[in-house]
């Protein structure tokens, strides 16, 4: 997995909401990118993910550039997402998601209606990537019955199970409980060991948990990349995010 960002720029208007941001990643790692509120980072996330086009800069994945590629076909191509806000379909189980996401991995089409019950391949994908997330006791429930973290968990299913080489989270842990926190921080940590994983969050504890390479974004720039524990550190970051 290669993903470039290059000089990546984005305005509204005569506001600049990115200037110039280059990221680099040629390896299976995980990334995080940090920064305050308005700082950017959702803005970023959609430009890599394809639901933004950026106004200048380009974007490659593994040495190909997709600038002009749709989100569908950068899904193709392996990159897959999970958003801030909820997006799953509450009337589902469990199940019948994680079978609607498998099916794009196995190219056959999946109808609620006229569920394809022998399709062996799908429904083993299906209760694979149930106990890979931990919802393996709830194959059954529809969606709207789980608990809001277990549906942030099943949305990072869906994300998985088509099995992509690059996984975007963004905030995924937006909303939740502490406990609910723990989880999933847990459940991310795990899928790093199987994913690439770029992930976009506000909160600076998550990402020192999870991230090998944390790149800071403020009001649009890329003011500092390095480790955790260079970005713990860091005065600059202090300096942002406690604004003194
Ligand atoms: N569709 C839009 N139109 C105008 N301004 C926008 C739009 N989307 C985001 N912005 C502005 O861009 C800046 C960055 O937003 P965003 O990327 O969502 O930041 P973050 O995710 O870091 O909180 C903010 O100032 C926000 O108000
Ligand atoms: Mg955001």
């Amino acid at each position: 997995m290669k993903l470039e960002i290059n000089n990546i720029s984005k305005s509204y208007g005569s506001v600049n909401v990115l200037e110039n941001i280059n990221i680099l990643s040629d390896k299976k790692e995980c990334i995080g990118i940090i920064g305050p509120n308005g700082a950017g980072k959702s803005t970023l996330f959609k430009i890599i993910s394809g639901i933004l086009k950026q106004d200048n800069g380009l974007v490659e994945f593994n040495n190909k550039n997709i600038n002009n590629y749709s989100v569908e076909k950068r899904s193709r191509l392996g990159i897959s997402q999970s958003f801030q806000k909820n997006s799953l379909f509450l009337e589902m189980t469990v199940k019948e998601s994680l079978m609607l996401a498998s099916s794009h991995r196995y190219k056959i089409s999946f109808n609620l209606f006229k569920p394809l019950i022998a399709n062996n391949l799908i429904i083993k994908n299906a209760i694979k990537i149930a106990k890979d997330i931990g919802l393996e006791d709830y194959l059954e429930v529809k969606s709207e019955f789980l608990a809001y973290g277990l549906q942030r968990q099943l949305e990072l299913g869906i994300a998985i199970a088509c099995s992509p080489k690059l996984l975007l989270l963004d905030e995924p842990t937006a909303g939740m409980s502490p406990a609910e926190t723990k989880d999933i921080i847990k459940l991310i940590k795990k899928l790093s060991k199987d994913y690439s994983i770029i992930i976009v969050e506000h909160d600076m504890e998550v990402i020192y948990n999870l991230a090998n390479n944390i790149y800071v974004l403020d009001r649009g720039k890329l003011v500092f990349e390095g480790s955790p524990s260079a970005v713990k550190k860091s005065k600059l970051v202090q300096k942002i995010y406690l604004g003194i």
